[in-house]
């Protein structure tokens, strides 16, 4: 087996707000998980793919699959009441003999599929790689509408997906989140609060997270200039 697995998780966001789930929303005439499917299939490293739905999205990303012309074996599970639920439960499903194993979310169906494998790349050699770019603008903290603080911007980036870990580091990880009873919002915060080192590899702007219905809009241009880009 090529000696990468990747865990697209495609399970409920929730502040979309749409009456379909969010992997499944529209875009540019897909749907957003099938972009991601659909860069994984150029990835020559990733030999296996699990990935996690809401309850009952079992066929459609298995139609989703096929229509982005993936071709290494395909586990489609339901997903947990969290992302990092979603993750464990995608997990235990890659194969023990995977060297790496690569998270990445449905909500960024931009990721270039060399992103992907600079990842793997660099988590095979180091033990972990995630993907962030440079914080571009000025943070405060508020309260009540009230900036209460200015948060200095030097050293701080902003995490994307995919994310790539050696496969063992990563298990530890999720088992001791679950005992532990850690919460985090990306797989990269439980290998750091092991101890582990995760490296950082230069994502990019474009690899935008869906969250909202504006980004939506944005992801819709996006999609169909590269449409029309071929
Ligand atoms: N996800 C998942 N299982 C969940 C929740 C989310 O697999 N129980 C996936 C989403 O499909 C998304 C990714 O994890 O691709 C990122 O999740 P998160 O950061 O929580 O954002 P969303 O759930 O997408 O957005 P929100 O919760 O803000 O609506
Ligand atoms: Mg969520």
């Amino acid at each position: 087996m090529r000696a990468s697995s990747i865990i697209v998780a495609a399970g409920s966001g929730t502040r979309l707000g749409m009456s379909v789930p969010k992997a499944f929303v529209p875009l540019g005439g897909r749907c957003l998980l099938y972009y991601s499917l659909r860069a994984v299939t150029s990835v020559e490293e990733i030999g296996e793919a699990v990935v996690t739905v809401p309850a009952g999205g079992e066929a459609q990303a298995r139609a989703e699959a096929s229509r982005a012309g993936l071709a290494i074996p395909l586990k489609v599970v339901t997903g947990g009441a969290e992302r990092q639920d979603s993750v464990r439960i995608g997990l235990a499903l890659t194969s023990a003999e995977a060297e790496v194993v690569i998270v990445h979310d449905a909500a960024r169906p931009f990721a270039p599929p060399a992103l992907f494998a600079v990842c793997i790349e660099t988590a095979r050699r180091s033990g972990g790689a995630i993907a962030a770019i440079p914080v571009a603008d000025t943070l405060k903290r508020m309260q009540d509408r009230t900036i209460v603080a200015t948060i200095p911007r030097t050293g701080l980036w902003q995490a994307q997906t995919p994310q790539a870990f050696r496969r063992d580091l990563l298990v530890a990880a999720h088992e001791r989140a679950t005992r532990e009873r850690w919460a985090a919002t990306d797989d990269a915060e439980l290998v750091e609060r092991c101890g582990g080192r995760v490296e950082v590899v230069d994502g990019s702007p474009a690899n935008l997270k869906i969250t909202t219905t504006a980004d939506l809009e944005i992801a819709e241009l996006l999609a169909r200039r590269s449409s029309t880009q071929g």
